[in-house]
């Protein structure tokens, strides 16, 4: 999708339709390229919220052919609410939703209107409303339907700009533009069914998106897994006829010797059975879920790249696919890996912090700035904080708001969880130096949390659990059904920030 900023007072060039950002409290300004264009189209606010109970509201779009000058035009009307209100997170998300609103209706060259007067920093307005615009608008895989959907996203997009006062900076639009890509890809990969894409896929799939925006891609099958070290990537995979890989991938800028290094870890299960432990029916299914981090971890190296942000990014995917067999690990194992602390499993379905436990103790050995994993870890993290928020522990406060604060402006939600101390007993073996799940039925997401601080030394460390806002079953206002990306956008907006710095 191409953009096309033009100011209010510019002619827009050919349009098939025109979308219309409007706020509950306040009616454009008499005068105003809006109220022109509303008014030449015969379009009456007061009328339209008699007659159709449009008012603006952040819940409501309405979709109208209107006849205007012998030409039909079709009209979308988007609600945004009350302007004290709309902030970076609201126009993403109700953008997201325009552009849902403008594939799914067909648009190829739609006029955007953004609201007039909102006291927004310029860029961040107009980043929020361009990646929402991509998100909404890219194109989702529909599987193997009979009749495939019909989808395409718009070509061109031309949008008037506010006031017109503040210029945007040159590359914010195409920097938007290009996050929302990776963001839509990363989403299909985990929307996409573990028969399509299993490990050695996964690998391929995320090296075709690094190597595209210029970051160096290397994949370690399991014979160098097992020559590395990786035990307990190794056991986790093992049961699956499709071998784990681990996949490393590296963005560093022209003369970066002294740019800070972040390396990020994402959790790549293709598919989640339990392994031995196998889950009950009613939770497997979106198990093929479960490599939404690796998802998220390469959709946000492929962005530095993209961005050419001034950090050196290294992003680990830990790659396999946990499934009973005569050759899987078991409950009562003792394993080890890459940091040679012996594991005793006490379930496989705690897997995720096994292969999360090699690829950590790997990046910490670079000894980057900061080291931040990515993960759909634990159903107890949704248990404590709902489905729209993603658990946040670190052994650093700096790291914990540098992160909130980069998550604010994406409407990514994060809430930072304790790494109790008292806790640490429940991890206790009487075989090995850790047991892979606590003596104690509460807290799992903290225990697991706790786990993985094991192997990360004294090393700056964020993990981020996102089993909950990282796929939906259902549409809700925040995103369509299925993946999100939830996380691509906090991690780029946090490299972002620390340019310049030492991660914190
Ligand atoms: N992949 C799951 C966690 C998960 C659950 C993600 C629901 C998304 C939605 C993870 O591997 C797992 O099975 N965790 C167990 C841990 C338990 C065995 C200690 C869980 O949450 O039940
Ligand atoms: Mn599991
Ligand atoms: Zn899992």
């Amino acid at each position: 999708m191409k953009y096309k900023i033009i100011s209010p007072s510019a002619k827009p060039t050919a349009h098939d339709g025109i979308l219309f950002c409007l706020l509950s409290d306040s009616a454009p300004e008499r005068g105003s390229a809006i109220a022109r264009r509303l008014e030449s189209l015969g379009l009456d606010l007061k009328r339209l919220k008699k007659d159709e109970g449009f008012s603006g509201r952040e819940t409501q779009d309405l979709v109208m052919n209107v006849l205007s000058a012998g030409r039909h035009f079709r009209v979308v009307l988007l609600g945004l609410g009350r302007s004290k209100d709309v902030d970076p997170t609201r126009l993403r998300r109700r953008f997201q939703r325009a552009g849902s609103i403008l594939r799914a209706r067909g648009f190829a060259r739609p006029l955007v209107f953004l609201p007039a007067g909102l006291e927004l920093d310029g860029d961040l307005a107009l980043t929020a409303a361009i990646v929402g615009l991509g998100l909404g608008a890219g194109v989702r895989i529909t599987h193997a339907r009979a009749e495939p959907r019909k989808q395409k996203e718009p070509v061109s997009v031309q949008i008037v700009a506010g006031s017109g006062k503040k210029r945007p900076r040159p590359r914010t639009v195409p920097d938007a533009a290009t996050l929302a890509d990776i963001i839509v890809e990363a989403r299909n990969w985990v929307t996409e069914p573990a028969n399509w894409l299993g490990p050695a896929d996964l690998a391929r799939r995320a090296s075709a998106m690094g190597n595209a925006h210029g970051v160096a891609c290397e994949t370690w099958n399991l014979a160098r897994i097992r020559k590395e070290r990786m035990g307990m990537l190794e056991q986790v995979g093992i049961g699956s006829s499709r071998e784990p890989r681990l996949v490393k991938m590296r963005w560093a800028p022209r003369g970066s010797g002294k740019a800070p290094h972040v390396v990020i870890v994402g959790k790549g299960i293709v598919f989640d059975t339990g392994g031995l432990s196998l889950k009950p029916v009613k939770s497997m299914p979106a198990m093929k879920n479960d490599m939404a981090g690796a998802a998220v971890a390469a959709g946000a190296v492929s962005a530095a790249a993209a961005l050419g942000l001034p950090v050196r990014v290294t992003a680990l995917l830990p790659i396999a696919e946990n499934t009973p067999s005569s050759r899987s690990y078991r409950p009562g194992d003792v394993i080890s890996g890459r940091a040679g602390k012996s594991v005793e499993i006490i379930t496989t379905d705690a897997e995720g912090r096994l292969v999360m436990a090699d690829a950590l103790a790997y990046g910490a050995e670079m000894k980057p700035d900061a080291i931040i994993d990515v993960a759909t870890l634990t159903g107890a993290c949704m248990v404590a904080l709902g489905s729209y928020t993603a658990g946040l522990w670190t052994n650093r406060d700096e790291l914990a708001d540098a992160l909130i604060r980069a998550s604010a402006e994406t409407g990514e939600s994060l809430w930072r969880m304790p790494l109790l101390a008292e806790m640490m007993p429940f991890l206790k073996s009487d075989v090995a130096d850790l047991r892979n799940t606590a003596a104690d039925s509460y807290g799992g997401a903290i225990a697991a949390a706790l786990f993985l601080r094991e192997f990360v030394g004294t090393t700056p460390w964020a993990h981020l659990d996102i089993a909950g806002p990282a796929f939906f079953e259902k549409r809700t206002e925040a995103g369509p059904r299925g993946a999100t990306g939830f996380g691509i956008s906090t991690l780029v907006g946090y490299l972002t920030g620390i340019a310049g710095t030492r991660g914190g």
